[in-house]
């Protein structure tokens, strides 16, 4: 084995910023304004202290969880990431086949830059996690709805319907790199669908609301998250509203709103307002197995990760993106043991200082 192979997932973050371009650079790495929800987001893990418990028996230990209903062998997931094309010639494709290998979720953006077909093809795998689909609410309802539509029949399992980016975060990196999406490259599921309103007046008056969730609600069979949430109150919401069948804690990874509160510090607060009414996935900053495990200390019964999916892509395509999230994995098979813990669900609040 080489000694320059990834060791960890900071180790394909820098591998990631000398292959890519400054531009696709700032897009992956970067978040808005001054960065400050990016850096809370990894330093409350850190911050996080574990008190392990010992000589617990961990024979027959596993990593496998139940949410919902569904039995995944970990808790990770892939995070709806946009235009993958720009990390690696095949995008998306390649991280379903990582995450079919894994058998790791994924969330497909609806900006994806492969269509979701050849995805669901790529993740009909013995022991693949599921795809699920994010969707961005469009300025028409027919054309949400079309969206809905190629999802459902693509044979994705679960919508998530994006609340927290009714319109772009104040991206000073972006704009500092002169980014632009390369020519050949486009998010191809929004092809032939109007484009979005250029004023933001238009936009926000197009932004979606509770209404437009109850809607959505009714025009779908298929399970219906909302990705975005940090409030305690919009998570009881949620719950009350009968639409929701689960919640991403998220900050979209510090890319909207600059100086929000970090994901783990909304997730206890969001678990204790629902008291297990809804399963919680929670991303923003996990990169460590001993943060995966603090987020199931928290409240989550599963982890999404963003950012590290595209650097490991960029660095070695499918195969990265898998080295990924079996690191991800045993990192946090390990945790587990350290902490006394035969299975995610010995994981509690008590594990934490
Ligand atoms: C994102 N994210 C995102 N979210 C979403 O709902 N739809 C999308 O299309 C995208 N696109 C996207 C592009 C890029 C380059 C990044 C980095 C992120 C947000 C993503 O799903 C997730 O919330 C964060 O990335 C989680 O934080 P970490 O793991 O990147 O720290
Ligand atoms: C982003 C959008 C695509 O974060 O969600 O770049």
């Amino acid at each position: 084995m080489s000694p320059d192979l990834p060791l960890n997932l900071a180790d394909f973050e820098a591998a990631a910023r000398e292959r890519l371009s400054p531009q696709a650079w700032a897009y992956f790495s970067g978040a808005a304004a001054d960065e400050h929800t990016l850096a809370a987001n990894r330093s409350d893990w850190a911050a996080h202290r574990l008190l392990p418990r010992v000589l617990r028996p961990l024979s027959g230990s596993s990593t496998a969880i139940n949410m919902g209903g569904l039995t995944l062998a970990h808790p990770i997931f892939l995070a709806p990431v946009a235009c993958q094309r720009m990390a690696h010639p095949e995008g998306e494709r390649a991280t379903a086949m990582a995450a079919a290998a894994q058998g790791a979720g994924m969330i497909l953006s609806s900006q994806s830059s492969v269509a979701v077909e050849a995805v669901a093809a790529a993740m009909a795998e013995p022991g693949a996690g599921p795809l699920w689909f994010q969707l961005y609410w469009q300025a028409q309802r027919e054309a949400t709805l079309a969206l809905v539509r190629r999802a459902e029949a693509a044979g994705c399992q679960t919508l998530v319907l994006t609340v927290d980016a009714p319109v772009h975060g104040v991206r000073d990196r972006e704009r500092r790199a002169g980014f632009e999406i390369p020519p050949g490259i486009s998010a191809v599921h929004l092809a032939g669908l109007p484009p979005p309103p250029d004023s933001l007046t238009a936009l926000l008056a197009a932004a979606p609301s509770w209404d437009d969730v109850a809607w959505l609600r009714q025009q779908t069979r298929l399970p219906l998250w909302l990705k975005g949430v940090l409030h305690a109150d919009d998570a009881r919401q949620a719950a009350d509203s009968g639409c929701v069948d689960g919640l991403i804690i998220s900050n979209h990874g510090g890319r909207t709103l600059d100086s929000t509160v970090s994901t783990a510090w909304a997730l206890p607060r969001v678990a204790e307002a629902l008291n297990g009414r809804l399963p919680l996935i929670v991303d923003g900053g996990i990169r460590r197995g001993t943060d995966v495990l603090k987020a199931l200390a928290l409240g989550a019964h599963a982890v999404a990760v963003g950012r590290p999916q595209v650097f490991a892509l960029a660095d070695d395509g499918a195969m990265g993106v898998a080295r990924m999230l079996r690191l991800l994995r045993d990192e946090f098979a390990i945790a587990l043991a350290l902490c006394g813990c035969r299975s995610p669900d010995d994981v509690s609040r008590a594990l934490l200082a």
